[in-house]
């Protein structure tokens, strides 16, 4: 299809990765062999087996499980390496990932190792192909705001490289006011801020979102759809949606990619763009996402531009840099 070409040609941004959703079976296998663990599944085949959703809940509770394959700054290395690597092929030129630093403190592994291994991948992508990228320290909503305040605490000394702040996790039941102190306190710090919302949960706590935590990005938020003023406001604040097609076919948030709301997103005139999220556990990296949707929905390329266009627009680059990729 022509605008398959398209898809794999344009430069691309990506604004909604988790590191740890980058790890693919292969690797966790052989960071499993590295540092002596077992895991308990026989093989690659049937670890790739068991990666058959019901809901977010049943996806996070594999992938923390499989981030406890990751031990020394080496592995965060590696991993990091591995998905720009993937991300350079797919034509992306600029990546804001998150990092979820408690799966890993809980473990007992120290902050800096797990910062400086995602860093230095970063620092070399930059100087390998001129990748430009952001990171962004992303709080466990199931945990208690306390946790959240004691590994803030562990960052400040890396502050400087840490670009925002997200809140992720298990979305039902922990709302974004549960953490609004804490986002209080990140904002203070002078760094932006994000939040998983409406993608499980209820608009209203996209609502939550932006009111009691501030932020300047919705990820996902496409539960937004069912609040008539609440679309209204999204498109008015040109407020960005990191949508993530994939993920939310996977995680059982629509049944089928032909039942997307992605077009009818775009259409409202809702700052949306087309992520990745999870790419090792969804089925699919940035282009894999945006080619199954230019055949599901049968996107045209004005709408496939439209998106990557979005992306940059939403993006933390310096509006100079912006102007570079449009
Ligand atoms: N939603 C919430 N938390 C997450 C996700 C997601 O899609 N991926 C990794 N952590
Ligand atoms: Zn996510």
């Amino acid at each position: 299809h022509p605008i398959d070409a398209l898809i794999a040609q344009l430069p691309k941004t990506e604004l909604h990765l988790h590191i740890e959703g980058t790890l693919e079976p292969e690797l966790m296998f052989a960071l499993a062999a590295r540092n002596g663990i077992t895991l308990p599944y026989a093989d690659i085949a049937s670890l790739r087996a068991a990666y058959d959703f019901g809901n977010l809940q049943s996806f996070l509770d594999l992938y923390y499980a499989g981030a406890g394959v990751l031990q020394s700054e080496q592995d965060f290395y590696d991993l990091t390496w591995a998905y720009l690597q993937r991300a350079h092929a797919d034509g992306i030129v600029h990546t804001e990932i998150f990092f979820d630093p408690q799966t890993h403190t809980a473990r007992g592994i120290a902050f800096a190792s797990v910062y400086h291994g995602i860093s230095r991948a970063l620092e070399a992508a930059e100087a390998e192909w001129g990748m430009t990228s952001r990171l962004i320290m992303s709080f466990l909503r199931h945990l208690s705001e306390e946790d959240g305040f004691a590994v803030l605490e562990q960052a400040m000394p890396y502050l400087s490289g840490i670009d925002g702040f997200g809140l992720d996790s298990s979305e039902a039941g922990h709302p974004p006011s549960k953490f609004q102190r804490l986002f209080a306190r990140c904002r203070q710090l002078e760094l932006p801020c994000v939040a998983h919302a409406g993608e499980e949960g209820p608009a209203a706590y996209v609502c939550e979102a932006l009111e009691l935590l501030q932020v300047c990005r919705i990820d996902h938020g496409v539960r937004s759809l069912e609040d008539a003023a609440l679309v209204q406001r999204l498109a008015a604040e040109r407020m960005p949606l990191t949508v993530c097609p994939l993920s939310n076919i996977k995680l059982k948030v629509f049944a089928d990619l032909a039942e997307h709301p992605l077009r009818r997103m775009l259409q409202a005139g809702l700052l949306a763009m087309v992520n990745s999220d999870d790419p090792a556990y969804f089925g699919g990296y940035l282009a894999d996402n945006l080619l199954a949707c230019r055949r599901a929905l049968d996107l045209g390329a004005d709408e496939i531009v439209q998106l990557v266009r979005n992306s940059f627009e939403a993006s933390w680059l310096a509006p100079a840099q912006k102007a570079d990729w449009q």
